[in-house]
């Protein structure tokens, strides 16, 4: 009876934190899930049932297992919004039903199920224990809530949640843990301790001795995690409604973990190379002769820059879909000027429809039925941005993405913008964010048709604004099928990175807010949005001039790298802050163009396998205990190590190395890893380093990325005794790739005290580049070499003209770029 109390208090606490009183929890009956019966096997899954529901063990592959529980008059989960359909069919596991247990087994995990109490736990091919249900509590339901609670042990880490705030490890420090909620929120000016924000993965990873598996509890509902702060020693999931429903994932490799996360729920799609270049951001930039002058302004001081952001001030009343003809008298023929100019230009399009009869959006929404109602089937109205219109202000309506009627019907909606040549599409507001209200959001009995299966707000909440990029993105598909679309969003739920790029909101222009962005790009990225940058600068407030640099030249290696700020606030562009400043600036942005090719081949393999360019240190080095909890540095792919200065007026900065040698990116100064070091930094610095044996591919400096094609490849090898590297390339810009119109090619060397060999071979794809030269540095030489051979082919090193080796030890090759495959023999 008294543990009994105490769990009515340990639930009701999580649920009041979620928002959902705990009046419920004292009225109504909460019951443990109990004792089950021996299962039964349907095809793959083992079921479990006894008079309270049902609980189903599945292996979905050899490395992933689903388990669910269905309590009795709850909602089957019969469709996910997250998890794809799978490549693979499921795998038949051996099951073997003792008297007390059931033995659930791949060739990779184990499933021990004891029948009484029901509880689930997981090991691995050689018998560790992995993850298990709490003894003693196990799983629990009140009203339409479920909790499970977990081992916690000491020594575990815990990563992901996607975008939250707080430390890489929410373990926290002195194992202090963390809670979090997940449900979509409009937070502004959010800072180290707001949760929930504006995107939901339910997603974590657990890494212990440097060994992992994840766990994605599949729930769109409010759900709440709690991370050893109720308990030290318990971890727990609570879901609002429907069926507990979560996926097992083994690794071991963090990556791995990662990989098969994204395995189940998709990928980001590759991105054209612009999408990759600097963007420049207000709210907002009219009228159209301000936004010509930003573009003349970049090419004039020779900023580089691909893309200017429309804002909501180019629509009329903020009505999505619409033009305010004064500020922007001829948008047709202002795109057309600033392409010319070799921008391209991306604009806003917010979730919320002004309700105006003789406005095409909404008169063609109501006719069709597309907008989301009150329960007694009125159109729910709310006020948003329109309601703030000079003009007119009036509420507005919200179109039910629920219903993929409404979603083809978004999609149609963008053909006049893509018409006139806008290039992406920013999706905003759709947490979904409402103003004047208590919870700045839906009320949540509002219903959505869900396809044939009616719901209410709680369960479409949190997967409201991914439902609307997917209405974009396969709008931008249809319209203009040949190209690869970009949307931005800001809200979103597991799974949205198959459908667009996302940014972490209005963030402060703070040196907190700075480094709050790296351990939460770094936890987007493992949670699989591989594609996420924050405003740089900050959105809310004004950067001095030095955050602003510092900003910069921390997101060179950000997968999204846009400046923006809010309303009112002082200019934001890099020329903003004085001559000195803007050198900096551009040099920051310069070298962002340089690594244009290193980071668009990083960013496709993240669209290949899910593990993100930008990531944790310990997914490149977990057995390194000193990378399980840094949120300063992180790791652009597996060979480029950032440490970023994120403080003020300081002139040294700290930075671990893990094992091996190490390069300094500038100087190619060696460092030995296993220690930390301190650096001497200005305010020029922006410390990088390269893992021994990696290749970094670079080209000459551009001031937009189609200038990029028919500029020399330049690839810097760096020493080790063996190592490889793919490369890949395509037109960057079209779906052509998808038909085999692409390049892979392995650099591979391996070095020994007499020689270095280096081969370049095809692996894939018929994509012939531009004629251009491929530029070999090889770097870590000691005096120059004896002979240089290429195909067997002695270079004369006499001319000069063949190759050259400087007296830092780095022989320069130049070559012409063709798709034979290439032997380079480097005799020492
Ligand atoms: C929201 C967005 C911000 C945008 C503003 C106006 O606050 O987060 O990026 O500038 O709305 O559209």
């Amino acid at each position: 009876m008294i543990r009994s109390v105490a769990l009515v208090l340990v639930f009701g606490m999580a649920c009041s934190r979620s928002g959902s009183g705990t009046s419920e929890f004292t009225t109504q009956q909460m019951w443990a899930i109990g004792n089950m019966q021996r299962p039964k096997q349907q095809g793959n899954t083992v079921v479990f049932q006894n008079d309270r529901g049902v609980a189903r063990v599945a292996f979905v592959n050899e490395n992933v297992v689903r388990v669910r529980y269905l309590p009795n008059g709850e909602k089957e989960h019969l469709r996910s919004f997250a998890v794809v359909d799978q490549k693979n069919a499921p795998v038949s596991p051996r099951v073997t039903t003792g008297s007390s247990s059931t033995e659930i087994q791949s060739s990779a995990l184990r499933v021990i199920v004891h029948h009484e109490p029901f509880r689930v736990e997981f090991f691995d091919h050689k018998g560790r224990s992995l993850d298990t249900d709490d003894p003693s509590r196990g799983v629990f339901h009140v009203g339409h809530q479920s909790k499970v609670w977990k081992r916690l042990l000491p020594d575990e880490h815990i990563y992901g949640f996607g975008e939250k705030s707080g430390p890489l490890d929410k373990r926290g420090m002195q194992l202090g843990g963390a809670s979090y909620t997940m449900w979509n929120s409009d937070t502004p000016g959010y800072d180290g301790s707001t949760d929930p924000l504006y995107i939901s993965v339910p997603f974590f990873m657990v890494m212990r001795e440097g060994r992992s598996h994840g766990i994605f509890l599949d729930n769109t509902y409010r759900t709440h995690f709690d991370i050893g702060k109720e308990q030290p020693d318990l971890l727990s999931m609570s879901i609002g409604g429907g069926e507990l429903d979560y996926y097992f994932i083994q690794g071991p490799e963090p990556k791995k973990v990662t990989e098969r996360y994204t395995e189940l729920t998709g990928r980001m799609q590759l991105p054209p190379m612009w999408a990759l270049g600097f963007h420049q951001c207000r709210y907002s930039y009219y009228p159209e002769a301000k936004l010509r002058a930003i573009a003349d302004n970049f090419r004039k001081r020779n900023i580089p820059a691909d893309t200017l952001w429309l804002d909501i001030h180019y629509l009329q009343d903020y009505k999505p879909f619409t033009w305010d003809t004064k500020r922007f008298p001829d948008p047709a023929k202002l795109i057309a000027d600033l392409r010319k100019q070799n921008f391209r230009v991306v604009s806003i399009i917010d979730a919320h429809p002004k309700k105006e009869v003789g406005y095409h959006v909404y008169d063609q929404g109501i006719a069709g039925g597309h907008f989301v109602t009150n329960k007694d089937g009125s159109i729910y109205e709310a006020p948003v941005w329109p309601s703030m219109a000079e003009n007119s202000p009036a509420d507005s309506v919200f179109p039910d993405f629920s219903s993929s009627k409404t979603r083809d019907w978004w999609g149609s909606l963008y053909k006049p913008l893509l018409d006139i040549g806008i290039a992406g599409i920013w999706n905003d507001m759709n947490e979904p964010a409402v103003f004047n209200t208590a919870t700045g959001t839906f009320a949540l009995d509002v219903q959505h048709k869900n396809d044939g299966r009616p719901t209410d707000h709680r369960e479409i909440h949190n997967v409201y604004g991914m439902l609307m990029t997917q209405a974009t993105h396969s709008g931008l598909k249809q319209l203009r099928p040949e190209m690869r679309p970009l949307v931005l969003s800001r809200a979103s739920f597991a799974g949205g990175q198959r459908y667009a790029a996302v940014w972490p909101g209005d963030n402060q222009s703070s040196w907190n807010a700075l480094r709050q962005s790296i351990p939460m790009h770094m936890g987007l990225g493992l949670s699989g949005f591989a594609f996420v940058g924050s405003d740089v600068g900050g959105f809310m407030g004004a950067p001095t001039s030095e955050l602003f640099t510092r900003w910069l030249q921390s997101a060179v290696f950000s997968p999204f790298f846009r400046a923006h700020t809010t309303f009112g606030t002082p200019d934001q562009e890099p020329w903003s802050y004085g001559k000195d400043h803007e050198a900096l600036n551009r040099a920051a942005i310069e070298m962002r163009y340089r690594f244009l090719p290193h980071i668009y081949n990083e960013m496709r393999l993240a669209s290949q396998t899910g593990i993100p360019a930008l990531r944790p240190l310990f997914m490149e080095f977990p057995l390194d205990e000193q990378s399980w909890r840094n949120s300063e540095l992180s790791m652009f792919g597996d060979s480029l190590l950032l440490a970023p200065v994120l403080w003020p007026g300081v002139n040294t900065r700290e930075v671990y190395l893990p094992e091996g040698t190490w390069f300094d990116l500038q100087s190619t100064t060696t460092y030995e890893g296993a220690q930390t070091h301190t650096l001497q930094v200005t305010l020029k610095s922006i410390p990088i380093f390269v893992r021994e044996g990696a290749f970094i591919f670079t080209k000459d400096q551009v001031q937009f990325s189609d200038a990029l094609a028919d500029k020399a490849l330049r690839v810097d090898i760096f020493p080790a005794n063996d190592s490889s590297k793919e490369y890949y390339e395509d037109d960057a810009l079209s779906m052509a790739y998808k038909a085999g119109d692409y390049l892979l090619r392995r650099f591979s060397q391996h070095r020994d005290k007499e020689h270095i060999d280096i081969k370049i071979e095809k692996i894939e794809g018929e994509f012939q580049p531009k004629t251009r030269q491929l530029i070999l540095q090889i770097h870590g030489l000691q005096g120059s070499p004896k002979t240089v051979q290429i195909n067997g082919k002695i270079l004369d090193k006499k001319n000069g003209k063949s190759f050259s080796v400087e007296s830092n030890g780095t022989l320069t090759l130049p070559l012409k770029d063709s798709l034979e495959s290439k032997e380079i023999k480097i005799q020492l």
